[in-house]
């Protein structure tokens, strides 16, 4: 008797730390995106009842696995099997609704009819071609009711993950507290549905993510030789900037503030410029581009040598997972490249 009851509270003590353990997993891996209680940021919220009932816990663990290309949702390839069971169950745990009494059959569609369908009723939130909505869950440009971003359904990641069956329940009964709405009230018939679901599932055969990489993003530092004295050289890429449609916000030494005054090297000067529409696009495709901004160039000289340098704003994207963001970064490279070029002339 007494060792069973001390097997059942070893038992319970172990679930306990898988619980614990995946809500620890979350919050190092997931709250910054997901809220701390699954409600929803940069990420689409993980607890509200409409999407804990509509998918399974494989669809969980493939989303986590699998993550989303190029739609920030990171792939987490290096959780344990175990750790990522744990952090299943800790999403679980916000399942308060019981599961819907029905079944749902799947059913082979009309695509070219889902395809009409999708273009009517689904492109305006999640794009043309499935790509998603634009920009991440909390953007200053987004309207404060609308703080969820339509996912992409032309992903890999959401392919790989969401069964027919996943996908018809989502349409069926929409989420509830987010734009994604029951289509079955909204007029569609069960077959209209299947017809969608059968062209969302079409995707497989080109998804979207796979097509968007960057070119010569290997290098962090873009850098150029200036033929002129730094001083010119350093009124020369304010000129580059302020022709770009920047302004100069401040022009300092590298290290100023961080030796004595008076003391700054005078040979290695920075240019901080700042494009404000720009600035403002950007933070609406991610929030981390503030590690990117404001614009800097920094020029230096060195045994009579003078050299400009930018960050390169592509080997940054990389490791962020955001199509949005690599193209966005395209265009500042190019135009770090141009200042570049015509403050080297
Ligand atoms: C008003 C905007 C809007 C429209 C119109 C809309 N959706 Fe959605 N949809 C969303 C949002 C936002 C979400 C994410 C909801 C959430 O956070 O759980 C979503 C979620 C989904 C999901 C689940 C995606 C995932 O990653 O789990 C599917 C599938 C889906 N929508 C398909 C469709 C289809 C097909 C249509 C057209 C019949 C459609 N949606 C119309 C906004 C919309
Ligand atoms: C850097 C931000 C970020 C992090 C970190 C992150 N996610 Fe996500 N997650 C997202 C975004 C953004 C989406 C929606 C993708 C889209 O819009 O296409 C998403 C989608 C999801 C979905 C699919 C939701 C749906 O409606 O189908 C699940 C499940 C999920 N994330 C779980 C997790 C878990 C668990 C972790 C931690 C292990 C995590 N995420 C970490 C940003 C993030």
């Amino acid at each position: 008797m007494l060792k069973s009851i001390t097997f059942l509270f070893f038992v319970l003590q172990s679930f306990n730390a898988l619980a614990m353990n995946g809500a620890s997993l979350f919050a190092q891996n997931c709250a910054a995106c997901h809220g701390s209680q699954g409600n929803g940021g940069v990420g689409v919220p993980l607890a509200l009842p409409d999407f804990q009932r509509s998918v399974s816990d494989e669809f969980l663990i493939k989303t986590i696995r699998h993550g989303r290309p190029g739609r920030v949702m990171p792939a987490f390839k290096n959780l344990s099997d175990a750790e990522v069971k744990s952090l299943v169950k800790y999403l679980r745990s916000w399942n308060t609704h019981p599961a819907r009494n029905e079944k749902i059959v799947t059913r082979p569609g009309n695509i070219t009819h889902g395809k009409q369908l999708f273009a009517n009723h689904c492109s305006a939130c999640h794009g043309a071609e499935g790509t998603g909505g634009h920009g991440t869950g909390v953007t200053f440009s987004r309207p404060r009711d609308l703080p969820i971003i339509a996912p992409a359904l032309n992903n890999s990641g959401f392919l790989a993950a969401a069964s027919d069956k996943m996908i018809k329940t989502t349409l069926m009964h929409g989420r509830k507290g987010t734009p994604m709405v029951s289509f079955l009230k909204q007029g569609l018939s069960e077959q209209d549905i299947d017809d969608l679901v059968s062209y969302v599932r079409s995707f497989e055969k080109h998804p979207y993510d796979q097509q968007v990489a960057l070119q010569g993003a290997d290098t962090p530092i873009i850098r150029m030789e200036s033929p002129n004295s730094l001083a010119a050289t350093v009124k020369a890429v304010q000129r580059a900037a302020i022709g770009k449609n920047f302004r100069i916000i401040r022009v300092q030494a590298l290290n100023q503030g961080m030796v004595k005054a008076g003391k700054e090297n005078k040979k290695q000067t920075i240019i901080f410029f700042c494009n404000f529409e720009f600035l403002n696009n950007a933070l609406a495709v991610d929030p981390r581009v503030g590690l990117f901004l404001p614009c800097r160039v920094t020029v230096v000289e060195h045994k009579g040598k003078v050299e400009v340098f930018a960050i390169n704003p592509k080997y940054l994207s990389r490791i962020f997972n955001n199509n949005e963001l690599n193209k966005l970064c395209d265009e500042m490279d190019k135009v770090y490249q141009d200042i570049l070029e015509e403050a080297t002339l």
